[in-house]
C-alpha cells in the first residue's frame, strides 16, 4: 500500500473539509453540536486566503489518491507558554489508517518543518483523555503542567532536535519507500519527487 506525505494546496480544501469532519466526529463522538462540513470548509478557505506563510499543513494520501490524514502547525504566540515557539494545532488519521506509523511519519514533517523555519520547539493541548496522548508521550512530548502541577493536556517539546533525531533522514528528505509493516525501511530514497511514498502491509 502506497501513501503520500506532501504539503495541502487550496484544491484540497473540500477534501480535507470533509477529513476534518470525519476524523473529528470519530475523535470526540460525545461532543453534541458537532462543527459541520460547511463549517469546516470554511475555516480552510480564510486560512488559505489569507496565507502569509506562517502556517503549513501536510495532508497524508491515500492509495487511491483520497485524502487520510492531515496535520497543522502554526506559530505560537501566546505569552502563557514563552518557552514554545510553534504549536501542533491539529493532527488527525481516519481510525482505519491509525497505528500504522503514519502519524509519527506526519510529525516528523511538520518538525522538519519548524525547524527549517528556525522554530525549535512546539507545543499542542489535547484533550487529556484521549488516546493520543499515549502518541504524544511515545514521541518524547513533556506534560505541561498548571501553577499547582495540574495536567489538562498541553505537551510540549523544548528542543524539536530531539525530536527530529527520531525521524529517519528518509521519512522526511525526499522520497522514502517503506516495506512491511512499521517500521520496516527499505533502503531505497528516490530523488525525483519531493514527497514521502510509503508501503505497508496495513489492511485497512
Ligand atoms: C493521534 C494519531 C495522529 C497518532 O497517529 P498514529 O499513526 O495512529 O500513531 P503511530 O502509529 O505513529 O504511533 C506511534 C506510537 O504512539 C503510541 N500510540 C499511538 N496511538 C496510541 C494509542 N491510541 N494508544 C496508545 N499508544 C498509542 C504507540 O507507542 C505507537 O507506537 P506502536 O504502534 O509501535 O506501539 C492518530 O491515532 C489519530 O489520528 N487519532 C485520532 C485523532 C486524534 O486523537 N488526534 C489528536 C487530537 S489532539
Amino acid at each position: 500500500m502506497t501513501f503520500i506525505i506532501r504539503e495541502a494546496i487550496a484544491a484540497d480544501i473540500p477534501a480535507l473539509a470533509h477529513l476534518h469532519v470525519k476524523t473529528w466526529n470519530a475523535t470526540y463522538p460525545d461532543v453534541q453540536k458537532k462543527p459541520t462540513y460547511e463549517i469546516r470548509e470554511r475555516q480552510w478557505r480564510e486560512a488559505f486566503e489569507g496565507t502569509d506563510g506562517s502556517w503549513f499543513c501536510f495532508v497524508v494520501e491515500g492509495p487511491n489518491g483520497e485524502l487520510v490524514g492531515f496535520a497543522k502547525g502554526t506559530p505560537y504566540e501566546h505569552l502563557d507558554l514563552p518557552g514554545f515557539a510553534g504549536e501542533l494545532s491539529k493532527i488527525y488519521l481516519l481510525r482505519e489508517y491509525q497505528r500504522e506509523s503514519l502519524g509519527r511519519r506526519v510529525v516528523c514533517h511538520v518538525v522538519r518543518r519548524f525547524v527549517s523555519q528556525g522554530i525549535c520547539s512546539m507545543v499542542l493541548f489535547a484533550d487529556p483523555q484521549n488516546p493520543s496522548c499515549r502518541f504524544y508521550e511515545a514521541l518524547g512530548a513533556e506534560r505541561l503542567l498548571d501553577k499547582a502541577a495540574n495536567f489538562h493536556g498541553g505537551y510540549g517539546w523544548r528542543d524539536l532536535r530531539s525530536l527530529a533525531a527520531m525521524c529517519p533522514t528518509e521519512w522526511v528528505s525526499g522520497c522514502w519507500i517503506l516495506s512491511g509493516r512499521c517500521g520496516m525501511i527499505a533502503r531505497r530514497p528516490r530523488r525525483d519527487v519531493g514527497c514521502g511514498i510509503l508501503q505497508t502491509s496495513a489492511d485497512p
